[in-house]
């Protein structure tokens, strides 16, 4: 009888072995993916310059009228949100400057890079929620990199010195070159790379200038080269290339052709009823008026000036969502494209700028998308930038963390079915192991209670026949018993 048994439980081993290798289906590999965002790429640079790179990829891959960056439209932030799904007020990189009320003090862009508080406010970038489902992650120079997240930190990354000159077409090329030897030779997942260009020349020579086109033409040339890097390096296969930007940049309008927004000159505003304010920074602003002071500062200046739009943060349009997060000062100033917002005097000389409202045309940017999990030649309708973080998980077969994306603003752009088969693969396989893991055990429960009735049935029997008594067997038998 023993013997018996040991021959089921072999054959119950046998069984589940079976049904799991057959059930899995050979597994294809996972589709790598590398985020690029060329800074301040406005989403029509590519009407006036000739830009066969970006054409070819439309070609070959997907192309959105354009897409809509959350607000604020500067860097930090909408970086972030495409690392995260989440608007700003939910993941609370508020604005590129870290800034503190108390002391007055603020850091600017680059060394709020290294304010580690400022981005680890409780929102998971990509990098950290795809390492924590087993995949590995980078980041080349992508605002955030330099930040660790819940005490973790993209498993390679670059963070770029300073000074450091984002326009050198030979330092774009190394950097190509280096994540594609990531992706290649580290069999790294996925990998965010970020060129400060075209905003600086935007900034400095304004959008409509032959400075700005020439800068668009290298950013096609890097388009191109990336591509065939990702050749070169044997990766087309499987990697997908998703190109996008964090706004877009509009022209300043200059004293003489408008009247200027200083708040210093705004009738019954005084920079002595507020303890703390974020001007001289674009077109948007910030203000923390003294105790009992909010209604004065709010009063003068609402109706100031007609290109100013001033709210109480709990009035802002909740269609911004720049609202509900701590850091939000309590009064909230931008200005219509064009205006800048000036404190004492100005003191901006920018002919290109970009921080106003996101449902300006000129703040929108460009996307493109090339690869294995998308669609060729297909042109898509608009859509926020929240969304591509929902379709960077599922190209990555990972779960997301909660965002305010929805993948099915973006899933027509995929293969029909072919990513989310690569996606389905791994769960079905999941599920599939799941069931067999769970049947194995039920059967395993069902040959033990059948086998244990025969050897009860068989020693009562033999009990029966013979008066010796063991009392192990009786000890057996109560645990056995008792599942
Ligand atoms: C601001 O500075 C004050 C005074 O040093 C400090 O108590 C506070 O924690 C700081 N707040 C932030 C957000 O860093
Ligand atoms: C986010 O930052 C604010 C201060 O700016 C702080 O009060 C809050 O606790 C932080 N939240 C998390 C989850 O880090
Ligand atoms: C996507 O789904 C969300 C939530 O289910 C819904 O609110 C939204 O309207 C949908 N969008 C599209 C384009 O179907
Ligand atoms: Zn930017």
């Amino acid at each position: 009888m023993p013997c018996t048994t040991s021959l089921c439980l072999l054959l119950l081993l046998l069984l589940v072995l079976a049904s799991s290798t057959l059930g899995a289906p050979a597994r294809k590999p996972r589709q790598k993916l590398l985020l690029v965002s060329f800074d301040g790429f406005r989403w029509d640079y590519d009407r006036d310059v000739d830009t066969p790179n970006l054409d070819e990829m439309a070609k070959d891959g997907v192309k959105a009228a354009y897409v809509t960056p959350p607000y604020l439209t500067v860097t930090s932030p909408s970086h972030f949100t495409l690392l995260t799904g989440r608007y700003i007020e939910n993941h609370g990189v508020i604005h590129n400057m870290w800034f503190n009320t108390t002391t007055t003090e603020k850091k600017p862009y680059y060394q709020t890079q290294f304010v580690n508080e400022w981005w680890d406010n409780g929102t998971l970038p990509i990098w950290i929620t795809a390492q924590r489902q087993g995949l590995k992650a980078g980041s080349l120079h992508f605002p955030g990199t330099a930040s660790s997240y819940q005490g973790q930190v993209a498993m390679v990354r670059e963070v770029e010195p300073q000074p450091y000159n984002y326009k050198d077409e030979t330092l774009w090329r190394q950097n190509s070159d280096k994540v594609m030897g990531w992706f290649r030779d580290e069999d790294l997942d996925f990998v965010s790379l970020y060129f400060g260009e075209p905003d600086g020349t935007g900034h400095r020579y304004g959008p409509d200038s032959p400075e700005r086109r020439e800068m668009v033409k290298q950013v096609d040339r890097a388009v191109g080269y990336i591509r065939r890097s990702a050749d070169k390096h044997g990766l087309t296969d499987r990697l997908n290339i998703i190109i996008t930007s964090d706004h877009g940049m509009t022209t300043v309008l200059r004293k003489g052709l408008v009247d200027e927004i200083t708040l210093y000159k705004i009738p019954g505003f005084s920079f002595s009823d507020v303890s703390f304010h974020l001007v001289d920074y674009g077109p948007s602003g910030m203000l923390l008026p003294k105790p009992g002071r909010l209604e004065k500062v709010y009063a003068a200046l609402k109706d100031a000036h007609p290109h100013l739009h001033v709210y109480k943060k709990e009035d802002m349009p909740e269609s911004l969502h720049f609202s509900k997060n701590d850091r939000i000062l309590p009064i909230i100033l931008w200005a219509d494209p064009g205006y800048l917002i000036n404190g004492y005097f100005p003191v901006q000389f920018n002919k290109g700028e970009h921080g106003f409202n996101n449902q300006e045309m000129d703040m929108k940017a460009f996307f493109r998308a090339v690869g294995p999990a998308f669609n060729k030649n297909l042109e898509v309708g608009p859509f926020e930038t929240v969304n591509i973080y929902p379709l960077m998980c599922h190209i990555l077969g990972i779960q997301p963390e909660v965002n305010d994306g929805h993948l099915n603003a973006t899933k027509h752009m995929l293969v029909n079915g072919a990513a989310t088969r690569a996606a389905d693969v791994n769960s079905m396989q999941d599920v599939f192991t799941g069931l067999a893991a769970v049947s194995g055990f039920l059967v395993v429960l069902f040959i033990a209670m059948i086998s244990h009735r025969v050897l009860t049935k068989t020693r009562n029997n033999k009990r029966l026949g013979s008066s010796e008594h063991h009392p192990e067997e009786k000890e057996e038998e109560t645990k056995q018993t008792s599942f």
